[in-house]
Protein backbone atom coordinates (compact mmCIF):
# COMPACT_ATOMS: atom_id res chain seq x y z
CA UNK A 1 0.00 0.00 0.00
CA UNK A 2 0.69 4.02 -0.25
CA UNK A 3 -0.31 6.72 1.42
CA UNK A 4 0.30 10.25 0.91
CA UNK A 5 1.77 12.77 3.54
CA UNK A 6 0.19 16.25 2.91
CA UNK A 7 1.73 19.18 4.84
CA UNK A 8 0.40 22.50 4.10
CA UNK A 9 1.68 26.26 4.84
CA UNK A 10 4.49 26.92 7.07
CA UNK A 11 4.97 23.69 8.09
CA UNK A 12 8.37 23.47 6.11
CA UNK A 13 9.44 25.24 9.16
CA UNK A 14 8.92 22.96 11.39
CA UNK A 15 11.83 22.43 13.97
CA UNK A 16 12.32 25.98 13.91
CA UNK A 17 8.88 27.42 13.63
CA UNK A 18 7.11 27.94 17.72
CA UNK A 19 9.01 24.86 18.99
CA UNK A 20 7.20 25.38 22.41
CA UNK A 21 3.96 24.64 20.47
CA UNK A 22 5.04 22.65 17.56
CA UNK A 23 8.23 20.73 18.99
CA UNK A 24 11.73 20.45 17.47
CA UNK A 25 11.05 17.14 15.24
CA UNK A 26 11.24 18.28 11.02
CA UNK A 27 8.97 17.68 8.50
CA UNK A 28 12.00 15.03 7.57
CA UNK A 29 12.16 13.25 11.18
CA UNK A 30 7.89 13.11 10.88
CA UNK A 31 8.46 11.43 7.56
CA UNK A 32 11.33 8.63 8.78
CA UNK A 33 8.92 8.08 12.18
CA UNK A 34 6.16 7.45 9.67
CA UNK A 35 8.64 4.84 7.23
CA UNK A 36 9.63 3.54 10.36
CA UNK A 37 5.73 2.67 11.78
CA UNK A 38 4.16 1.51 8.31
CA UNK A 39 6.94 -0.32 6.76
CA UNK A 40 6.59 -3.63 8.51
CA UNK A 41 3.30 -3.61 6.91
CA UNK A 42 4.59 -3.12 3.23
CA UNK A 43 3.34 0.31 3.52
CA UNK A 44 5.03 3.07 1.62
CA UNK A 45 4.36 6.99 1.87
CA UNK A 46 5.11 9.87 -0.32
CA UNK A 47 5.68 12.97 1.24
CA UNK A 48 4.54 16.19 0.16
CA UNK A 49 4.56 20.17 1.63
CA UNK A 50 3.67 23.54 -0.05
CA UNK A 51 2.63 26.57 1.01
CA UNK A 52 0.36 27.13 -1.70
CA UNK A 53 -3.78 26.54 -1.58
CA UNK A 54 -3.89 25.42 -5.29
CA UNK A 55 -0.66 22.93 -5.23
CA UNK A 56 -2.38 21.36 -2.41
CA UNK A 57 -5.59 21.30 -4.40
CA UNK A 58 -3.49 19.60 -7.49
CA UNK A 59 -1.94 17.03 -5.30
CA UNK A 60 -5.14 15.98 -3.58
CA UNK A 61 -6.95 16.02 -7.38
CA UNK A 62 -3.59 13.06 -8.39
CA UNK A 63 -3.83 11.22 -5.07
CA UNK A 64 -7.06 9.79 -5.89
CA UNK A 65 -6.74 6.49 -6.97
CA UNK A 66 -3.47 6.51 -6.44
CA UNK A 67 -2.76 6.48 -2.53
CA UNK A 68 -5.36 4.50 0.28
CA UNK A 69 -4.86 7.07 2.38
CA UNK A 70 -4.21 11.09 2.72
CA UNK A 71 -2.25 12.17 6.11
CA UNK A 72 -2.99 16.09 5.82
CA UNK A 73 -1.78 18.72 8.03
CA UNK A 74 -3.44 21.67 6.16
CA UNK A 75 -1.71 24.39 8.63
CA UNK A 76 -3.85 27.91 8.77
CA UNK A 77 -5.74 26.46 5.47
CA UNK A 78 -7.78 24.35 7.78
CA UNK A 79 -9.44 27.32 9.04
CA UNK A 80 -9.93 29.27 5.79
CA UNK A 81 -10.34 26.68 2.71
CA UNK A 82 -13.49 26.05 1.05
CA UNK A 83 -11.52 25.49 -2.04
CA UNK A 84 -9.69 22.48 0.00
CA UNK A 85 -12.65 21.45 1.59
CA UNK A 86 -14.22 21.00 -2.24
CA UNK A 87 -11.46 19.27 -3.28
CA UNK A 88 -11.63 16.42 -0.52
CA UNK A 89 -14.96 15.67 -1.17
CA UNK A 90 -14.46 15.50 -5.26
CA UNK A 91 -11.81 12.33 -4.25
CA UNK A 92 -12.87 9.15 -3.11
CA UNK A 93 -9.43 8.43 -1.33
CA UNK A 94 -10.14 8.96 2.82
CA UNK A 95 -7.96 12.13 4.28
CA UNK A 96 -7.30 12.34 7.99
CA UNK A 97 -6.58 16.02 9.37
CA UNK A 98 -3.67 15.65 11.31
CA UNK A 99 -2.97 18.94 13.72
CA UNK A 100 0.07 19.00 15.81
CA UNK A 101 -0.92 21.47 18.40
CA UNK A 102 -4.48 21.39 19.96
CA UNK A 103 -6.18 24.17 18.38
CA UNK A 104 -8.94 24.04 20.57
CA UNK A 105 -6.58 25.60 23.60
CA UNK A 106 -5.54 28.27 21.46
CA UNK A 107 -7.15 31.42 19.53
CA UNK A 108 -10.27 30.80 18.76
CA UNK A 109 -10.13 31.43 14.84
CA UNK A 110 -8.51 27.95 15.03
CA UNK A 111 -11.64 25.88 16.77
CA UNK A 112 -13.55 25.87 13.40
CA UNK A 113 -12.28 23.59 10.14
CA UNK A 114 -13.63 24.02 6.87
CA UNK A 115 -12.24 20.49 6.36
CA UNK A 116 -13.04 18.16 9.23
CA UNK A 117 -16.42 17.44 7.97
CA UNK A 118 -15.35 16.05 4.59
CA UNK A 119 -12.62 14.14 6.23
CA UNK A 120 -12.21 10.32 7.66
CA UNK A 121 -11.55 11.64 11.23
CA UNK A 122 -9.24 14.35 12.61
CA UNK A 123 -6.49 13.91 14.80
CA UNK A 124 -5.64 17.03 17.26
CA UNK A 125 -3.22 17.76 19.90
CA UNK A 126 -0.77 14.70 20.29
CA UNK A 127 2.09 16.84 18.49
CA UNK A 128 4.38 14.87 15.72
CA UNK A 129 2.59 11.14 16.91
CA UNK A 130 -0.33 12.62 15.22
CA UNK A 131 0.78 11.55 11.89
CA UNK A 132 1.90 8.08 13.10
CA UNK A 133 -1.41 7.20 14.41
CA UNK A 134 -3.02 8.60 11.11
CA UNK A 135 -0.99 6.01 9.31
CA UNK A 136 -1.21 3.22 11.62
CA UNK A 137 -5.17 3.68 11.10
CA UNK A 138 -4.87 3.58 7.30
CA UNK A 139 -2.99 0.20 7.48
CA UNK A 140 -5.45 -2.60 6.03
C1 LIG B 1 -1.62 23.46 12.82
C2 LIG B 1 -2.65 24.36 13.53
C3 LIG B 1 -3.06 25.52 12.64
O1 LIG B 1 -3.99 26.36 13.33
C4 LIG B 1 -1.86 26.36 12.28
O2 LIG B 1 -2.24 27.39 11.39
C5 LIG B 1 -0.75 25.54 11.70
C6 LIG B 1 -0.42 24.26 12.33
C7 LIG B 1 -1.08 22.34 13.74
O3 LIG B 1 -0.48 21.40 13.22
O4 LIG B 1 -1.23 22.41 14.97
O5 LIG B 1 -0.08 25.95 10.76
O6 LIG B 1 -2.26 22.82 11.71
Amino acid sequence: GKLLLLNGPNLNRLGKREPDIYGSETLEDIKEKIIATIEPYQYQVDAKQSNHEGQLIDWIHEADKCYQGIIFNPGAYTHTSIAIRDAISSVDVPVIEVHISNVHKRESFRHTSMLASVCEGQIVGLGSKGYQLAAMYFIK
